[in-house]
């Protein structure tokens, strides 16, 4: 049996790829470290903790001593690195946090690899790195040998992190790929982002605090698209390389929240037009040929299926959000959008 290291599991994007491996790859032991910082809920993970394929540990990567246990008991194969501080908007308040957790953290899981062998690290990155595109250029999209050119401290920190992860490769020759994804939705995605924020607040018939003038694209994909890529890239991706994974499915902010209104039968007067996020990225679009041609991957969930599945999710596990939003979330929330209206 394989034992395969998740750091992030308690989180969005690391919860939905525990459950798929632990579905679609019966020979695989999981390993999940997550620190449960604001963002980690081990209630994602509930179902997971009662499977004797998987084991759960309450540690911090940037955490050297408690890694190197960790790698010493467990002996991972595979290391799949989620764990990060995610959210822009937060990134902008308190970039330090970011460095830390994002660059230090990716740095002390590779040293571990290269101390006990492991045969694979796979850092999970994000489009942003690439910067922006502009609006009026449909033609234009990210490709892997673009130069980065990050806009948010959070997306520094990521592709510093890529830079890291590369050198890593070219110096030590350590054994990495790295996938660099779009915009993710599905379910146990925390409420500070675009979808859940909205859904909820319409929801509850707060207004909709859409930033600018809501013209801004992202590439949205579904998440459960994102973790196959991810493991087809573990099992069949060249090392060394990148890969950008994304469905070619862009949507401008104001759209996607009045898809919203629809699906809850909300009116459009809930949404409220506020200040713009500093620096905010105009287009995000991936070119996903390398990993369509290299590995056969394509997304393979539509827009209009995903995002209902997604909010038929929300309205049926109420109490996951709602001891989210009743917590220490209302605090974030009220300073950070009293301050942006
Ligand atoms: P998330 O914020 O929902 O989850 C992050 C998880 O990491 C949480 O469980 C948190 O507790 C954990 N964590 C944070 N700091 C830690 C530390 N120091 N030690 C151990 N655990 C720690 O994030 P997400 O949306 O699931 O994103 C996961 C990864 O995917 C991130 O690396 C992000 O940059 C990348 N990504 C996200 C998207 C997206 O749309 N959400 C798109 C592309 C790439
Ligand atoms: P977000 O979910 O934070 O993801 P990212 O910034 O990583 O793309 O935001 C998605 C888009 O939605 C982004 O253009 C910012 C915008 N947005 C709003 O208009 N209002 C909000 O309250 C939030 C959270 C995001």
């Amino acid at each position: 049996m394989k034992t395969m290291l998740v750091t992030g599991g308690a989180g969005f994007i690391g919860g939905n790829f525990v459950y798929h491996v632990l579905k679609e790859y019966p020979d695989r032991r999981i390993v999940c470290v997550d620190s449960l910082t604001y963002a980690g809920n081990l209630s994602t993970l509930d179902t997971a903790l009662k499977n004797e394929r998987f084991v759960f540990i309450h540690k911090d990567i940037r955490d050297r001593d408690a890694m190197r246990e960790v790698f010493a008991e467990y002996r991972p194969e595979v290391v799949v690195n989620f764990a990060a501080e995610s959210h822009v908007d937060r990134s902008i308040v308190d970039p330090g946090l970011f460095l830390s957790t994002n660059i230090i953290g990716t740095q002390v899981l590779m040293d571990c690899c290269r101390e006990f062998g492991a045969e694979r690290f796979h850092q999970v990155s994000t489009d942003e790195v690439y910067g922006d595109l502009p609006l009026d250029r449909p033609d234009m999209f990210f490709t892997e040998d673009l130069p980065l050119k990050a806009s948010s401290p959070y997306s520094a920190s990521k592709a510093s992190a890529d830079l890291l992860v590369l050198a890593y490769h070219r110096t030590y020759g350590l054994p990495v790929t790295i996938s660099r994804c779009s915009n993710n939705y599905g379910p146990y995605q925390f409420p500070e982002k675009l979808i859940p924020l909205m859904f909820i607040n319409a929801l509850e018939d707060k207004p909709l605090p859409v930033y600018g003038k809501g013209e801004n694209v992202r590439d949205w994909l579904y998440v459960e698209d994102h973790c196959r890529a991810i493991c087809m890239i573990l099992d069949r991706g060249r090392s060394g390389e990148v890969y950008n994974v994304g469905g070619h499915n862009e949507m401008r902010n104001i759209d996607i929240v009045r898809m919203i209104c629809d699906y809850l039968g909300k009116p459009y007067s809930l949404i409220e037009f506020v200040k713009d996020r500093k620096g905010h990225d105009l287009r995000y679009a991936i070119d996903p040929a390398k990993i369509k041609r290299e590995l056969g991957w394509t997304p393979e969930t539509k827009f209009a299926d995903g995002i209902v599945k997604t909010l038929d999710w929300y309205l049926a596990n109420r109490k996951w959000w709602e001891d989210i939003v009743s917590g220490e979330y209302k605090e974030y929330y009220k300073k950070m959008y009293e301050v942006n209206k």
